[in-house]
């Protein structure tokens, strides 16, 4: 359908992320404190038919592209039922889930099944002491385990986020790189974004140079594609296929070119990651709102989105954690 969702500086959103749940079987210290509490109430979640039917008016909005987030969006029940009914949304082009991969090798053939095309897979070590130090849980195995069972259920690509934190997981970027390479995974370096308690708390690593550097050892060429609007930049190997990639919203960001929204488990709309920026939309859909005043409602949203984050510029702006958006 026509774009109708264009934001104060002409930045047409066609790319709706939807998180499923805001809890988390990992710990990641960027992400969650440990014995984290602030969880919202599941009285205040979105049933599956809300969240369906939001999901509905924004693809009717000329939203294409649709991502399942979390926290992990595997621990919210009947989660396939859900991906069925989106995937069945007519006009969406595009339905791509981010999990952590602990419980996948359950659900990657019901979940290809229902229809997620495209799986993005939170790992940023292959060491299991390093994994269990940064997630806080012992389950490096159960995540191999899963990306091998998501290979296994015919996912392409998978693309592997690894958040890069300074003395923490930087020397693993090579062995990241190779493993990625040998199983056909997509890699991907992410810097450390302040948001939260547990984000302003990383260590950040300036990721702008370390793609370059990566790119030429493992002899890959820059992507040159540049209708792209993913904050990821890209390089191929030399068959062509996309490989590798960095992420870079601190050093280099790359606001300018947004297409997404966020909706959160309560069924509040997100304006900017990096922002306080929302709409209730979950409140006025439990008040009776109906879809041509939640439409409306939307619409007035886009046009408010904030031109950028401004993280370190303004400390502590942004008070909500990764969970609750997932990233
Ligand atoms: P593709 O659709 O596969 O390109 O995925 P994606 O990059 O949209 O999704 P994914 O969930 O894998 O996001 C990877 C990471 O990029 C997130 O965890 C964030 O760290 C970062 N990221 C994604 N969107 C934004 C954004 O709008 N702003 C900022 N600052 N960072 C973002
Ligand atoms: N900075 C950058 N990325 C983060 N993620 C979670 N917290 C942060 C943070 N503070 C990423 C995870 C995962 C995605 C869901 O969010 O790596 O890939
Ligand atoms: Fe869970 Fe992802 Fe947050 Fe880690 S980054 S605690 S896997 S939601």
């Amino acid at each position: 359908s026509t774009p109708r969702l264009i934001d104060g500086f002409g930045r047409s959103i066609d790319y709706l992320r939807v998180s499923v749940t805001d809890r988390c079987d990992l710990r990641c210290t960027y992400c969650l404190p440990e014995g984290f509490k602030g969880f919202e109430e599941p009285a205040h979640w979105l049933s599956h038919t809300q969240m369906a039917r939001l999901v509905r008016l924004f693809v009717g909005l000329g939203v294409a592209k649709v991502r399942l987030t979390g926290g992990e969006p595997l621990l919210r029940r009947g989660l396939t039922t859900l991906v069925r009914d989106i995937a069945a949304i007519p006009n969406l082009r595009d339905l791509s889930l981010s999990t952590n991969a602990t419980q996948l090798t359950r659900h990657a053939q019901a979940l290809k099944q229902a229809g997620v095309q495209r799986l993005n897979v939170s790992l940023d070590t292959l060491s299991k002491a390093c994994f269990a130090s940064i997630t806080g849980r012992d389950k490096l195995d159960h995540v191999l385990a899963g990306l091998a069972a998501a290979r296994a259920a015919g996912f392409t690509p998978i693309k592997l986020n690894m958040v890069v934190q300074a003395g923490v997981n930087d020397r693993d970027v090579d062995t990241m790189v190779h493993y990625a390479l040998e199983n056909g995974f997509v890699l991907r370096l992410i810097e450390t974004m302040p948001i939260g308690a547990t984000g302003q708390a990383a260590a950040y690593l300036d990721l702008s140079a370390l793609g370059e550097r990566v790119a030429a050892e493992f002899g890959l060429s820059p992507e040159t594609n540049s209708g792209n609007r993913a904050p990821a930049r890209y390089w191929r190997d030399a068959a062509g296929q996309l490989s590798f990639g960095v992420i870079t919203p601190v050093s280099q960001h790359f606001c300018e070119a947004c297409n997404r929204v966020r909706l959160g488990v309560d069924g509040t709309l997100y304006l900017c990651l990096g922002q306080n920026d929302k709409l209730e939309l979950g409140r006025m859909l439990r008040a009776g709102a109906d879809d041509a005043t939640l439409s409306a409602a939307i619409i007035d949203a886009i046009a408010r989105k904030p031109e950028r984050h401004h993280f370190n510029e303004t400390p502590d702006q942004v008070v909500r954690f990764m969970s609750q958006t997932g990233g």
